[in-house]
């Protein structure tokens, strides 16, 4: 049993209505009761956790160490390619995390090529829209049943 941690980024609040043919159509609190009901039954616990403020995110990746959490899944939005900040919060608190995007940012604008967090991140996932982050679930659980040895 782990606890583990989803982040959302700015403007990921908006998913189901923001850019559908991008982004699908799933509403984000539709994505996280699946994936809560994922970790649930897969023996964890998943707090989920959606900004659209630098500092919030990077608040809430220094609470995570101290509230144990042993994994993150996080979706930085468009700070993926801008911020340093949040990088260096997942740096200082050694928690290893999955990155994840709905869309694949390397078909995309040649500016989401660059990840500040995928040479960091233990794995990536990249377009596979909202099912992505049940994949995600599975990959944390897999990992930290692994870490747990
Ligand atoms: C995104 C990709 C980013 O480039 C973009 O700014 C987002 C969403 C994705 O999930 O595909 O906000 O992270």
């Amino acid at each position: 049993m782990s606890d583990l941690l989803l982040v959302n980024g700015p403007n990921l609040n908006l998913l189901g209505s923001r850019e559908p043919d991008v982004y699908g159509a799933d509403r984000l609190e539709d994505i996280e009761a699946r994936c809560t009901a994922m970790a649930t039954s897969l023996g964890h616990s998943l707090q989920c956790f959606q900004s659209n403020a630098e500092h919030e995110l990077i608040d809430r990746v220094q609470q995570a160490a101290n509230d144990g959490v042993a994994f993150i899944i996080l979706n930085p939005g468009a700070f993926t390619h801008t911020s340093i900040a949040l990088r260096d919060a997942l740096l200082a608190v050694q928690i290893p995390f999955i990155e994840i995007h709905l869309s694949n940012t390397f078909a995309r604008e040649e500016f989401r090529h660059n990840s500040y967090f995928s040479d960091i991140a233990s794995s990536c996932l990249f377009g596979f829209g909202a099912y992505g982050y049940e994949l995600a679930v599975q990959g944390a659980s897999q990992y930290v049943g692994q870490a747990e040895g």
